[in-house]
């Protein structure tokens, strides 16, 4: 299909290519990007379907392979990323599993920092080992715990920074240059940051993986992932995989995560500013005996996290004390913030993370990742913080 003319992308600054980043205009000149809500693509000719399936000619095929909604939030996310190639996946675990499935075989071995979503922590500590992949779990800020995981076989090092919910920071360059020296890859789960607040492949990491359903969407509404990486990487590991397993993002969510991206930086802006005033009140609270905020002066990575973060996020983590009693009670006493175990969104959300997203892991594994009873993962939204804190004051009251 002859597409209609687009101006020419230039050096475009970040705000730009959040909006503009990968657009393709049909004939129709549309201003907004479409929606191809298309399973399938038809072929002028038999000899045009066997060029297309040869990547003789360009074009799509068939949409878990690849569609042009999708293309264009790829596209986008990896201009923000500042990463050469980019792959949407139904969802940020897809993301994950597809990154470890594609690039590892029997015989290779995994390091992974100990502070992780009980999803990720699932798939390198139960599924890798039933396809006899090992793996080593270590303090993500300890360096030389890093170095002596290594072994000839170690292929992917794996961190969530901030992580889910401790928000631990690791050193990204430390350990991809450790990872690189090895011949490994450095993987970084960056859902809590967003590229609107770092960008690991600019400081080495080899590979990032997202869950698009949090900021990217950043409304709730719909799940996505992403993996970014290189062009080896793609070409060597990834690309048959997806193609051929299937984990693809639906068009629609594409297009709302594509058409979110937009106002990314915007909000992820207001989320850490809403979530540093948070993070002010909660530190003044009785029943609140510790605040977890990267950007705080007293988070115990704080200049690491504003080296090489451009915010402290959107969430806060807090202890309450009396543990899991005291969490529940302040959870039922909310008036405005919801309980939920989703986070990046619009709206407040408040979790509890060792009776739900960290539940099915051992007390071993929460205890070494920093999950205590009395710990609650805030998602700050973008309501107005004196509402927030009124509702976190009065719930506070009865813990
Ligand atoms: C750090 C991290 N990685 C991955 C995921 C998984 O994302 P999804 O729910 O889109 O599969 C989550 C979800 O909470 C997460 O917090």
């Amino acid at each position: 299909m002859e597409m209609a003319t687009n101006k020419k992308p230039g050096k475009w600054k970040k705000r730009t290519l959040a909006v503009r980043g990968g657009q393709v205009r049909t004939p129709f000149q549309e201003t907004s990007e479409p929606l191809i809500f298309t399973a399938g693509y038809a072929y002028e000719t038999a000899e045009e379907a066997e060029a297309r399936f040869k990547g003789e000619s360009p074009g799509y095929q068939y949409s878990r392979i690849a569609n042009p909604t999708v293309t264009m939030f790829e596209e986008r996310l990896a201009q923000l990323e500042g990463a050469p190639v980019a792959r949407a996946t139904a969802t940020g675990m897809a993301a994950v599993t597809a990154v470890f499935l594609a690039g590892l075989k029997t015989g290779d071995h995994v390091v992974a920092a100990n502070a992780l979503f009980g999803s990720c922590r699932y798939v390198i500590e139960t599924v890798l080992p039933r396809f006899g992949i090992g793996c080593t779990f270590v303090d993500g800020s300890d360096l030389k715990a890093w170095e002596a995981a290594m072994r000839p076989e170690t292929k992917l090092l794996f961190v969530e920074t901030p992580s889910n919910p401790t928000l631990s920071i690791v050193d990204i360059a430390a350990v991809a240059k450790i990872a690189e020296s090895r011949g490994a890859r450095l993987i970084v789960d960056n859902a809590f940051a967003s590229p609107a607040l770092q960008r690991p492949m600019e400081l080495g990491a080899h590979i990032v993986v997202h869950s698009s359903t949090k900021y990217s969407d950043g409304q709730g509404r719909a799940l996505g992932g992403a993996i970014l990486c290189h062009p080896d990487f793609l070409d060597e590991n990834l690309n048959q995989f997806l193609r051929n397993t299937g984990p693809s993002l639906s068009p629609f969510n594409a297009w709302l995560h594509l058409k979110s991206l937009e106002t990314l930086e915007l909000r992820v802006r207001q989320h850490c500013e809403n979530a540093m005033k948070v993070a002010d009140f909660l530190s003044h609270q009785k029943k609140v005996t510790r605040v977890l905020y990267p950007f705080r002066p007293d988070h115990p990575q704080h200049n690491l996290a504003r080296a090489q973060m451009d915010g402290g996020g959107g969430v806060v983590s807090f202890e309450i004390e009396g543990g899991k009693s005291a969490v529940f009670r302040c959870a039922n006493a909310l008036q405005l913030i919801d309980i939920s175990n989703n986070l990046g969104d619009a709206k407040s959300l408040f979790t509890h993370p060792e009776t739900t997203t960290h539940q099915k892991m051992t007390q071993e594994a929460r205890d070494a990742s920093g999950v205590t009873s009395g710990l609650v993962r805030l998602s700050v939204g973008l309501e107005d913080t004196d509402d927030l804190c009124e509702d976190i004051e009065q719930a506070l009251k009865v813990a």
